[in-house]
């Protein structure tokens, strides 16, 4: 089955307390997005990537790469849910039911080669699908308030990276069966909700995503040291 790639870029960064969106921000000579787009087109793992823009976003069509002949525009939603629903819509009659989609975060730009080929490989016989994610190096607590009530048992705890891998149709039918659900946060949650057990796949500490004003250094040295 052939994979496609979905990218939610219709985001407002508000964390990252910026003049624009966080995707549009430089970064190593280029925007966030512009790294982000050329590491999944150059993977060589795709037939196309499908990326949500804003419909107010005055930034993407001044990129190049907007008009790259594997890159196709959707528009944004409210959520981020909702903008990945949009993107799919936009791979309709493209992508076979069966297909696989990685959903990958705009604001993830040190995602690499490497990690994207490990996902398809370790996934692709699976009956679901799963996600890039990474265990916790710090002990996690449970917390009331600000009373400590456990001491979860790291084993079982994992932070959720993206890519997110599903089939095309499958993830489809699970956002529209979950739209509005503030619960769905990423794409395997909303599998999880209708009964699916997605698998993890241990990624690469390096694929940060760009959350707060600090997270671009790390994101330029991480890219550094990845060349
Ligand atoms: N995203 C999207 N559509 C939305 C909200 C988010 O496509 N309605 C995208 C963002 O552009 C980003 C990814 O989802 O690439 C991850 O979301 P997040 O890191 O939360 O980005 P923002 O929502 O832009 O940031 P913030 O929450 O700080 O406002
Ligand atoms: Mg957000």
């Amino acid at each position: 089955h052939l994979c496609w790639a979905v990218v939610p870029a219709a985001g407002v960064g508000k964390r990252m307390l910026a003049d624009r969106p966080k995707q549009y921000l430089p970064l190593a000579g280029k925007t966030v997005i512009e790294h982000t787009l050329n590491r999944l087109l150059q993977s060589g793992a795709f037939q196309a990537v499908a990326v949500a823009i804003s419909l107010e976003d005055p930034y993407w069509p001044e990129l190049d790469i907007a008009k790259h002949p594997e890159v196709i525009t959707a528009p944004g939603g409210k959520e981020r849910a909702d903008s990945v629903l949009s993107a799919l819509k936009a791979l309709e009659g493209k992508a076979d039911e069966n297909d696989w989609v990685l959903v990958h975060d705009a604001a993830r730009p040190c995602l690499t080669a490497e990690d994207i080929h490990l996902q398809i490989d370790s996934l692709k016989n699976d009956p679901v699908g799963g996600i890039l994610a990474l265990s916790s190096h710090d002990t996690l607590k449970h917390v009331d308030g600000n009373s400590i009530t456990a001491t979860i048992d790291r084993k079982h705890v994992w932070r959720a990276l993206t890519p997110q891998m599903f089939k095309y149709g499958m993830l489809r039918d699970a956002l529209q069966q979950t739209e509005g659900n503030p619960a769905i946060t990423d794409e395997a949650s909303a599998l999880e909700l209708l009964g699916f057990q997605p698998k993890i796949v241990e990624g690469r500490p390096d694929n940060i995503k760009i959350t707060r004003p600090e997270d671009l250094a790390l994101a330029q040295f991480y890219m550094e040291q990845q060349a």
